[in-house]
């Protein structure tokens, strides 16, 4: 039995907005991470790590914000094991109602060896010296071995018991590369419970990367065996295959109650609106499969389940869809909805707008959206403002106009008129298809010299007249950057995620990356 396990709340750290964010092409800006963090903050996630403040004036910004306006979560903000990492986090964290500094160092033998380039014992010393730094600003410290899950386990106790003495009250144990089995994971954390005598002083907690699909079950692992705290982001997103998916752990602890001692106080009807969110803000899409937040994860295709459902829905749902959200996707608004009723449901969306121009742009753009679809669903309403985010990012390229000619056996045309910097343009091209066309058209005049990475188009809601959002992801020279574009008319949805994603590679900050080793 584990020293923590007379605790039965689980506490849910999320880290959409930081290890989320290191996602190739999944960067936020400081609104979308400030409407993200709203989000986390309404379905009542414990901890929010909302970035890295040192990594760029952008990052500090954004930590700052959220910490301005979140109220009833924890903000973090994480620094590396260095005095102005934890003086930058400290500093950005002020304006929070509550705050915790997140600092790390790396423990395994190969990262001390190779990429620190510095002994365990010199290690220990800059943890605990980081911790005490860190206690200047609150009483709210985690610390991370980084590489716990490759760390031999005597030196993980010595460092851990370390810090615990230096002031840390959580201690988070990542899987940082994704390497561990449950079992094994799990066997882990009850060791360092039962090893480290000064473990019941501290929250235990776990961070699992997902590069063998095996985040959550290791995350669960390590609950059976008395972690407390579990770090996770919304859709799994985050570095390399992900972080372990806060939905899937969080639904598993609650509908298996029999198994955990344990449960989550989140507001598991937040969820499916969170995703969405998301994966809208970042343009990474929600596979239809994925457990939870998936669309067809509550759908049932075949005869034989159909028929069970409708006789008995135990027969073959563990959940409710209703108890994640599923079924809050209700149409809203319609053509004739006032601007009155517009600004209410943004408002229960948390969508605040900044001025009242920027209220009337919103309401004329959905009024626009409203002659071309009959119904206005929640989805729609987040993208015409994931939209105005997109497009505020000082747009060096603009799009006026584009016709597109498509028709059996002719090869398909794009010809347009773009702003460059102020100069309007024009550019056509043919191409396979009515995308391919529009892409290479931009590229006559734009000639950007990107790889063209990855493009997706997801209906935002059911029906052909539908949004189609689309993703693009362009790299360039290692840089990689997303844009996002939404229209009833896919190919205009295109062009303008096209576009986006030129205009973030034309203005973007460099962020520095918290694991390189350059500590
Ligand atoms: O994966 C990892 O080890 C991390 C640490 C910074 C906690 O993200
Ligand atoms: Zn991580």
């Amino acid at each position: 039995m584990s020293k923590n396990s007379n605790n039965d709340k689980l506490i849910i750290f999320d880290t959409t907005l930081r290890d989320g964010e290191q996602s190739p092409g999944a960067s936020m800006t400081k609104d979308e991470k400030v409407r993200i963090a709203k989000a986390l903050e309404k379905m009542r996630v414990d901890i929010i790590e909302a970035g890295f403040p040192i990594a760029s004036q952008g990052d500090f910004e954004s930590v700052q914000a959220v910490a301005k306006v979140i109220k009833n979560s924890t903000v973090c903000g994480l620094a590396r094991a260095l005095e102005k990492d934890i003086n930058r986090a400290g500093e950005a964290l002020k304006p929070a109602a509550s705050s915790r500094i997140h600092t790390f160092i790396a423990t395994s033998p190969i990262h001390m060896k190779m990429k620190l380039r510095m002994e365990p014992d010199q290690v220990l010393e800059q943890a605990v010296r980081s911790v005490k730094q860190a206690c200047k600003f609150t009483d709210n410290v985690e610390f991370s071995p980084e590489d716990a899950g490759r760390s031999e386990l005597d030196f993980l106790c010595r460092i851990i018991e370390a810090v615990i003495d230096a002031g840390a009250t959580t201690i988070n144990i990542p899987d940082t590369v994704g390497y561990n089995i449950p079992f094994q994971f799990g066997d882990l954390i009850k060791n360092l419970l039962e090893r480290i005598p000064n473990a019941g002083k501290a929250i235990f907690s776990v961070h699992c990367h997902n590069d063998l699909g095996l985040a959550v079950g290791n995350s669960l692992s390590a609950v059976l065996n008395g972690a407390r705290q579990v770090e996770c982001t919304v859709n799994g997103l985050g570095e390399r295959a992900g972080n372990a998916s806060l939905e899937e752990v969080v639904m598993a602890v609650r509908t298996r109650q029999d198994v955990f001692s344990c449960d989550t106080t989140l507001d598991t009807t937040q969820i499916v609106t969170c995703s969405k969110m998301v994966s809208s803000i970042t343009g990474f899409p929600v596979q239809p499969n994925k457990a939870i937040v998936g669309a067809n994860a509550f759908a049932h295709e075949s005869g034989i389940h159909q028929d069970g459902v409708l006789k008995s829905r135990e027969t073959y749902e563990i959940m409710r869809a209703e108890d994640v959200g599923w079924s809050a996707n209700r149409m809203v608004l319609g053509k004739h909805s006032g601007r009155n009723a517009f600004k209410t449901r943004m408002k229960e969306l948390n969508i605040d707008f900044e001025s009242e121009q920027e209220l009337n742009d919103t309401f004329s753009r959905f009024k626009d959206l409203a002659d071309k679809k009959h119904e206005i669903f929640d989805e729609d309403l987040q993208a015409l403002v994931a939209e105005t985010n997109w497009s505020a990012e000082n747009e060096h390229f603009k799009l006026i106009s584009l016709k597109v000619c498509s028709e059996t056996g002719e090869t398909p045309n794009a010809s347009m008129v773009l702003d460059m910097g102020g100069n309007e343009v024009t550019a056509s091209s043919d191409g396979s298809g009515p995308v391919d066309a529009v892409f290479r058209a931009i590229e006559t005049v734009v000639n950007s010299e990107t790889e063209l990475q990855l493009y997706s188009v997801n209906a935002i809601t059911s029906g052909t007249d539908a949004q189609g959002e689309v993703t693009v992801r362009l790299e360039k020279a290692g840089r990689i950057v997303s844009g996002q574009g939404a229209d009833t008319d896919i190919v205009i949805a295109s062009a303008k995620a096209y576009i986006n994603a030129l205009n973030k590679l034309v203005t973007g900050d460099e962020r520095e990356h918290p694991q390189r080793g350059d500590v």
